[in-house]
Parts: structure tokens; sequence; C-alpha cells
């Protein structure tokens, strides 16, 4: 087996090696749990974005969304690969300008912008994407009390979509606190001559994170370009079009996907009838399927994340691209569109598509046990805080046993995960996962996919354990802290 070079974990070492170092290392050189990030793979995500621009639309722009791992060093990768960043706070504008982002490259997201943030960023000359009416006119305010021209988007939601993504990372609805509703876009386009020192570029949309599905991008670029035209028929430009991030990642292949469907429905089936012992998702639930009666148990109405996509990463982008869209009602090329438009500047934010796969965590087991009657329960020495995701859904990842990890057994070993905190809620998976046999305390699992927003999200001392570790490696092993592990003194001053 070959190893790419962007890849996180060589296989194909004598002996397995994890962001280019053994098992051993980590676990001699840092306490677990601990989260691995690494620069080739950030690096190559960026790229192949930019790669797909180049060749369908070469005025695109790649905005990496800083939320989703922030570190100079890691948006020192972002400037060296010629992307800018989405930044949503006052620390992740510094940060970005630390690493020497230039202000121009950076997009001001967030529905809560304090007036110092937006002050900084008019003084600076960064884009403010307006996130409602209201702080429309308050950048407007400040912007003439500063008596500097501002470069704003408009966000925009109220979109009709259905089942896109987990309705807690579903941003672009009508039940959002994010964006204007598309309906009071065009009553915003017709005064902006009273706003002279706002230089208005255009619209944004982000619609969600892990968007599986190629049609909600469809439908936000057709609606955002019909927006451009009204912006243009008042004589002003449409100079830019901004569709967010949300490009989904493959987490699992299509058969296990779909085995896992298979497994949910079946698990709820039965237990219907009485028989509880092929129950899936913890507490027997209905997952992605919440509310549907039995016969109409179906994949495409599923309301929950997704966790394969047919368009991982950049393919979305170039799918969106190749692709037809519908602008007032008539279908078109979605590049013949944009340049109908007058070449708006077409960028993304992508967070957890370059992120996402740089990155891993491992944990050491410690119970191996059962949970109701007969289900496998194995607990880690990490609290659900240490993989936040799990707190906004029910993530499906891979995972793996470090120690011995070519030993298998014929059938997968199918447990649930829990971590050590005080609370029931404190649940890892809540699907099933599968590892390659039972594994004993004190061996370490992998958690794959887990470099966006996972470590950092909802990272507490709950219960007093130290937040762990965050390390970024390079190319040639070397290795930054992004966060050190908490000392006890960090816990309590
Ligand atoms: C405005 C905005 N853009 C981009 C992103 C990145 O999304 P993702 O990580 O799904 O690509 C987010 C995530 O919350 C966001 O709020």
């Amino acid at each position: 087996m070959k190893h790419q070079a962007d890849k996180i974990i060589d296989y194909s070492a004598k002996e397995l090696l994890i962001a280019q170092h053994p098992l051993f290392f980590w676990q001699k050189k840092f306490q677990l749990p601990i989260h691995l990030y690494y620069a080739p793979t950030i690096r190559s995500n960026l790229r192949a974005f930019k790669k797909v621009f180049k060749q369908y639309y070469p005025k695109g722009r790649v905005c990496f969304a800083a939320k989703a791992c922030t570190h100079q060093s890691i948006l020192k990768i972002v400037k060296a690969e010629g992307c800018g960043s989405d930044v949503a706070s006052y620390n992740e504008t510094r940060c970005a300008l630390e690493a020497g982002l230039s202000p121009k490259m950076l997009d001001l997201n967030g529905n809560c912008k304090e007036d110092f943030l937006i002050e900084e960023a008019i003084k600076k000359g960064m884009n403010i994407i307006a996130d409602s009416l209201e702080e429309f006119a308050l950048i407007a305010r400040l912007a003439d009390q500063l008596a500097k021209k501002t470069n704003v988007l408009l966000r925009i939601s109220g979109y009709q979509l259905e089942n896109v993504t987990a309705d807690s990372v579903f941003t672009a609805g009508l039940w959002t606190k994010f964006g204007v509703h598309l309906d009071d876009v065009p009553q915003l386009i017709k005064s902006l001559d009273r706003y002279p020192q706002i230089n208005f570029l255009g619209f944004h949309t982000h619609i969600g994170s892990q968007v599986a599905q190629l049609k909600p991008y469809q439908a936000v670029l057709g609606k955002m370009i019909e927006m451009g035209h009204l912006l243009k028929a008042t004589g002003r430009e449409c100079q830019v079009i901004n569709i967010g991030g949300g490009f989904p990642i493959r987490y699992v292949e299509k058969e296990t996907w779909d085995y896992i469907v298979k497994r949910i429905k079946q698990g709820y089936l039965r237990a219907q009838k009485g028989d509880m012992s092929r129950v899936f998702v913890w507490h027997d639930g209905l997952a992605g399927f919440v509310g549907e009666s039995d016969a109409l148990i179906h994949l495409d109405r599923w309301t929950g994340e997704r966790f394969y996509t047919k368009y991982p990463k950049e393919q979305m982008l170039a799918a969106l691209l190749r692709g037809n869209i519908i602008v007032n009602k008539k279908t078109v090329k979605a590049v013949a569109a944009l340049k109908a438009l007058g070449e708006p500047l077409l960028t993304i934010e992508p967070g957890r598509s370059v992120v996402e796969d740089a990155g891993v965590t491992l944990a050491k087991v410690g119970i191996v046990r059962k949970v109701a009657r007969d289900h496998n329960l194995i607990t880690l020495e990490m609290g659900i805080t240490c993989h936040g995701e799990s707190l906004i859904e029910r993530p499906v990842k891979k995972w793996e046993i470090l120690n011995n990890y070519q030993k298998k057994d014929k059938a997968a070993f199918e447990a649930f995960v829990g971590g050590n905190l005080c609370f029931s809620g404190d649940m890892i998976s809540k699907y099933k996962v599968f590892l390659q046999r039972k594994p004993v305390r004190g061996e370490v699992v992998l958690i794959h996919d887990t470099g966006a927003y996972s470590s950092s999200l909802f990272a507490a001392n709950s219960n007093s354990f130290p937040r762990p570790a965050r390390v970024l490696v390079d190319e040639r092993g070397r290795i930054t802290a992004i966060k050190k592990r908490d000392a006890y003194k960090q816990i309590f001053v």
C-alpha cells in the first residue's frame, strides 16, 4: 500500500505512523487525549479548491473559515496558499492579521458583531458581511462616523430548502438567526443611495455545514444571481457573490452509509416489536428519520446530517460550476450565468472541508462493558467536550484501534462510545462504531476526521479535566503547539 504524502496516516510503513510519528511517540511525548492536525492535508485541500476555480471560473476566491480551526500556524498556511479567511470574532481577526493576511482578504461574518469589531473592520478595509437589516444600518452609521468608504455584502437567508443538513447547522432557511430574508432584499437594494459610505459589493449565503447534496448550492447561487441583476438594474455592479462554506466530507463510503441507515431502520423496527437486540442508535432512536411512520422510513426523507456525499470537498464546487442553475425561471449554465452578471468574484468560505480530514484524535480506552442488557459500550478517558460535534449532532466517523492495528476479528466489534464526564449525555458516539476487534483497557483508539470544530468548539474543563493538547505537524514531522494541555493552574485561574 503506497502512502499519499498529504494523508495524515501512513499505513504503508512497517509501523503505523500518525502525522509522521508512531503511537509510542505521541504517548510518550504528550498525554492522551490529543488532537493532531497535519499541514500537508490542509495545503492540499486548499489547493484542490483553487484548482477547481482555475479550471472552471478563474475569478474565484477561497476564504478559509477560521472558526473551523483557528491558529496562526494554520492561517499562515492559508496565506501561503494565496487564500483569504472568513473571520467571525475579534480574536479570529487578530489571529488572521498577525498571520500576515491582508485585511482585504478578510471577510467579517457573525450575527452579533460588537461595535468595536465593526469599527476595526472599517478602519482596516476588511469586507463586512451585514447579517441583518439592523446591522446594515449600524455599519452604515459607523462608516459615516469614521468617514470611511466600507465594503459590505448582504447575507441572505429565508430560502425554501428541505432536508439539507442537521437543523443545528442549517443557516439559510426561515428559522435561523442568520441573514436577511430573501423577500426583504429588493427593498434594501432600492435604498442603497441613502448610504454614501457603503460600497455595496454583493451577496452572501452560507447554507450550513456538511451540505451533502448539490441542489441547495444550485438553488442559492441562482437566487443570488437574481439579486445581482436587481442590483445591476439600479445602475450598480454586483462585484461579489459569496456562497459560503458547507462543502461536505465523505466520512464513510456509500456502502457503509447505506449499511448504517439499514441498521438504523432495522434496529428501530425490531425494537417496536419488542426485540432490542439490533438497536443501532443510542436510546433506540430513529436518528434522521424522526417523526416518520414505519412505511416512510426512506433515505430521501432523512432530516439529519448526511455522512456520505457524492461530491466531497472541492468536488461540490466543481459540480456546481459544471452544472446548471435556475435564474429567473430559466435553466442556464452556472458559469454562463455568472458571466452574464458581469463576472463577479465568486467567494467560498470552506472550513470543515479544509481541515476536517487533516485532523485525528487519539484517546485511551477505559472500560469496555455492556449496557441496556446486551449492547457494547466503550468508555474513553476523554469527555464529549473533546469531541464537540457530538453535542451538536450524532457524528458518524471511522474509528480504529491503534495497538496491533492489523489484528482483526472476522466480524467488526460494534459499540456505543461514552466519555468520562458525569452526565448521561456525555456520549461520544450514539451510533455504534465499528472496530477491528474488542479493545482492552489502556489501548488507544483513533477517531478519523476531527480537524474541524470538534476539538475546540466546546472545549471545557468539565469535571476539572484538562483540555487536551492540540498540535499541528508539518511535512517534515515538526510540531507546533496550537494549544498546550491545561496544567492544574490553568484550570483554576
Ligand atoms: C458564515 C460561515 N461561513 C463558512 C462557514 C464554514 O462552514 P463549513 O465548515 O461547513 O465549511 C461557517 C461555519 O459556521 C460560517 O458560519
